[in-house]
């Protein structure tokens, strides 16, 4: 047979193995999902094998007898392994398969005429690993292979990912990627863990059923499924010894590092990173595409945590901006031929990753700002390095990674105390084992006889006081942390409270917050911060007792009392969210609509997807209209119906929620319906005064507001009159003439800059006068190096040019204080440079002895040091560079 051309590409390999199985009777069956449809028990989809499942096991009538795939798979084993070069989460698997029609007979010689015939695989190069009793198989390759090139290996035996489904030996085929790869080991072969055989094909010889206890018996029929990873062979293909160095990875690499500004084959952090970018890149693009949305549990918190981690990344690569937009878009029309879905979906798998990209960013931006703090802290005290105790609680309530702490330290010129953070995660450790000793929650409810506390209930309807009885006191202890096996809570305590069934405390959900308030009898008032529901059934109130003592077993009777002050602003909010969710709708588009929210007594934050910037006038008129709804004081009120009812009767769900069969709908006037489970304000009118606060952008497609309702909005019309008026007397104006009086003050201020700059030029060409005659000569290259004053960058690389021009063959080295930065140029004329002189070169070895950082071309280059000393240190280094740099010319 006339050979065809051997596969170099993905997508020839994809198309080479599908066309080598549809000639031998197979049909192409499109990848399922990565969210598995018919194994629960199953996370995500990690072989080609699993849509086949039910045709294995007899149940299902299959499409065809002989199949082939090629499947998305999703493999979560090892994320944080994920950098190195041979992990991968998300990957394409190649299957043929065979439904109780040919057995091992027929797919071990296919796969040996394919790797050596249509991969054009060198023979000699290809090894094969067989179960060690499956002798079936090993006559059968004896019949292609010499025996030394057939290992036994135990391990090959292939087990549903499930808890039962088809199993049976295997046989692994191996690829020699060179011996330089090697360990070097004597009985280095094929299963090694080094990196010299790579394993690219698994022949799977499914025979046996196996149950839940591991029982296994015989399948009605044998079957073949085989799986080979797509990057593997392509690394084969292409000759590359990793699968980030293929075309399904190179491109998307390079374009994460152009945005770093930085490039592959670096050194090995810098490409650990950039493995990372671009793995999880893929993994997040296909995962939103098959509908998975990021969150705390199962297949969203896979997705969470791999979004978090690329970003992490890529900070550590420099990219300290939204940078996920363009690799996913990147890795979208990269994949595009092979998955036409993401095309179609481009948009909304853009939101989705972004969307959670910018909820990480203000949780970093949280952790930055307390970082600065203790910087700046640290500072003052004198001390040189950030107490490592305060770093662990930044990674343990930000999720802030240590590497990123040290390395924000660094640049602020401190160090961070790793063993002070090793020490403190140690504790941690030793407190969760500790806590283990001490009951837990459910434990102490467990005790309570059958069935434990019945389940928190948080109504509406009640009011905000009410009597109660504590059924579990958590008491806080630093060394434990909490401990639920105490039976009271003394004065100066924190900890948290659970009451027999009814409570009127809000627990956080739906983005409202939490209810405060006390928790008192006459024997202890314990106050009440925060409301949490811990388990999904128990509302715990979190707090501390301000006097006396509370217990649970002596007096357990006490008053639960919700702080009126917080909850009222906070149900002004819940309601004025809902009026702006629906006025969104009408102004901006029934698409649009809410994506997250905050609702707290001082501010309602809402986030909602659309297009582009709220214009202005829109805004205007959101806000408009969203008063005129609170003038008609429409009544409010709510409902519990089946959720089939709720949608029927047009209520709005929130995108991503998950609601139970049945649900609460909150209606203002018939004219908005939310599905909802807050608290909220019994007429419209009780919202009071509305107020758009800001319209900003948060991620892709999406945008943010913030309104004001109530006394915060009152409050906010009152200070911004006040600031007005502030302003007015600052610059002498009333308040109706200030646009015409700051006018005027700007452009006077522009003409004094335009004034003073002249000057400056002026001084400076006379200083650069004096300057020259301070120059030494280095061969025939004029050189200065020279403490100057200057007020900009600007003006000093002016100063630079000037001397440099004057100079003729000439390197000028200037260093200036100014606004608190210490800037240092260097500038070469072009006939230094062609006797060997690199401006760059120089200012970055002579700020490398001092201690800074910068960069430039040949002609001229810039950068700065921390302390104003440090700049007489790099200008010092400038004539010993130039004479090592006219030497060596
Ligand atoms: N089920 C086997 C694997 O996943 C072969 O497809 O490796």
């Amino acid at each position: 047979m006339p050979s065809r051309p051997r596969p170099g590409t993905s997508d020839e390999v994809r198309r080479a193995f599908i066309e080598f199985f549809a000639e031998r009777g197979h049909v192409h069956q499109a990848s399922s999902s990565l969210v598995p449809f018919n194994d629960p028990s199953v996370l995500l989809t990690t072989a080609g094998m699993q849509q086949m499942i039910p045709y294995m096991l007899g149940r299902e009538v299959p499409p065809a007898i002989r199949m082939t795939s090629i499947q998305k798979c999703f493999r979560t084993g090892d994320i944080d392994e994920v950098g190195n070069p041979r992990n991968l989460t998300f990957f394409e698997m190649l299957g043929n398969f065979s439904i109780g029609d040919y057995f091992k007979e027929s797919i071990i010689p296919w796969s040996w005429e394919f790797i050596t015939e249509r991969l054009q695989l060198p023979a000699e190069r290809v090894y094969v690993t067989i179960h060690p009793t499956d002798d079936e198989a090993r006559q059968l390759w004896l019949k292609i292979v010499p025996p030394e090139k057939i290992t036994d290996l135990e391990d090959n035996w292939w087990g549903p990912p499930g808890a039962e489904g088809p199993c049976g030996p295997d046989s692994e085929l191996y690829y020699d990627m060179g011996e330089e790869l090697g360990c070097g080991s004597a009985d280095c072969a094929p299963g090694c863990d080094c990196d010299r055989y790579l394993e690219f094909w698994n022949l799977v010889f499914m025979q046996f059923f196996q149950d839940r206890q591991g029982n296994r018996t015989p399948l009605p029929k044998t079957n073949i499924d085989t799986g080979s990873g797509l990057e593997r062979v392509t690394a084969i293909m292409q000759g590359v010894t990793t699968v980030y160095e293929t075309d399904l990875f190179r491109p998307i690499i390079d374009d994460v590092a152009a945005i770093a500004g930085t490039s592959f084959g670096r050194d090995e952090h810098t490409d650990y990173a950039l493995r990372v970018v671009a793995d999880h890149a893929r993994g997040v693009t296909f995962l939103a595409s098959d509908g998975v949305v990021p969150g705390n549990e199962g297949r969203g918190y896979v997705m969470r945590r791999i979004v978090r981690r690329a970003v992490r990344y890529g900070r550590t690569l420099g990219i300290e901006r939204p940078f996920l937009e363009s690799i996913v878009g990147k890795v979208i029309s990269r994949m595009a031929a092979a998955y036409p879905e993401l095309e179609a979906g481009r948009a909304g798998i853009i939101e989705t990753i972004t969307l959670e990209e910018a909820r990480f960013a203000e949780t970093l931006a949280a952790g930055t700002e307390r970082l600065n703090e203790w910087i700046a802290q640290a500072k003052a005290a004198g001390r040189s390095a950030v107490d490592g105790r305060l770093l662990f609680q930044l990674h343990d309530t930000f999720g802030f990674p240590f590497e990123l702490s040290e390395e924000m330290i660094a640049e602020a010129g401190l160090s961070a105390d790793r063993p002070g953070f090793d020490a403190a995660m140690e504790e941690q450790r030793t407190r969760s084992r500790a806590g283990a000793r001490f009951k837990s929650m459910a434990e102490v409810l467990a005790s309570e006889g059958p069935g434990g506390a019945p389940e928190s209930q948080f109504q509406w309807e009640r009011p905000l006081t009410l009597p109660g009885e504590i059924v579990a006191i958590g008491v806080h202890e630093d060394t434990v942390g909490l401990r639920w096996d105490l039976d009271e809570i003394k004065q100066g305590q924190h900890g948290q409270i659970l009451l027999h069934g009814v409570t009127p405390f809000y627990p956080e959900a739906g983005g409202q917050v939490g209810d405060r308030g006390v928790i008192r009898n006459e024997h202890g008032i314990f106050r009440v911060t925060d409301t949490r529901k811990l388990d999904g059934a128990h509302v715990v109130h979190i707090g501390h007792l301000e006097s006396g003592t509370l217990s649970r077993t002596v007096n357990p009777q006490v008053i639960a009392e919700v702080d009126p002050v917080h909850r009222a602003p906070t149900a002004r909010h819940h309601t004025i969210t809902h009026v702006l969710h629906r006025t969104l709708k009408d102004v901006l588009g029934e698409n649009t609509s809410q994506r997250g929210s905050l609702v707290a007594p001082h501010v309602a934050r809402f986030d909602f997807n659309y297009p582009r910037p709220v214009s202005r006038q829109q805004l205007e008129e959101i806000n408009a209209r969203m008063n005129h709804h609170i003038l008609a004081d429409e009544p409010v009120t709510w409902s519990i119906m089946q959720i089939d009812d709720a949608r029927k009767s047009g209520a709005m769900a929130i995108f991503g929620e998950k609601y139970g069969n049945e649900v609460r709908v909150v209606d203002i006037g018939g004219w908005s319906r939310e599905l909802c489970g807050g608290t909220h304000v019994h007429r419209a009118g009780e919202v009071g005064p509305a107020f758009l606060l800001r319209e900003s952008g948060l991620a892709s497609g999406i945008r943010r507001v913030e309104v004001l309702a109530g006394e915060a909005a009152f409050t906010h019309a009152w200070n911004q009159q006040e600031r007005l008026l502030s302003l007015a007397r600052t610059v002498g104006a009333p308040v109706d003439q200030l646009e015409a009086k700051l006018t005027s003050l700007v452009e006077e201020l522009d003409q004094a800059k335009r004034d003073a700059a002249k000057l400056e030029a002026q001084l400076a060409a006379g200083r650069a006068a004096n300057l020259v005659d301070t120059a030494v000569k280095v061969g025939e290259v004029n050189v200065l190096a020279a403490k100057v004053e200057a007020s900009s960058r600007d003006g000093l690389r002016d100063m630079a040019d000037q001397l440099r021009a004057k100079l003729g063959t000439s390197v000028v080295a200037l260093g200036a204080s100014f606004d608190g930065q210490q800037a240092f140029v260097v500038g070469a004329s072009r006939d230094a440079i062609e006797r060997g002189i690199n401006a760059g070169d120089i200012l970055r070895q002579a700020l490398a002895a001092a201690g800074g950082k910068g960069g430039g071309r040949p002609d001229f280059a810039q950068g700065g040091v921390k302390e104003a000393d440090q700049l007489s240190v790099a200008l010092a280094q400038v004539v010993p560079l130039v004479e090592r740099a006219v030497g060596g010319a």
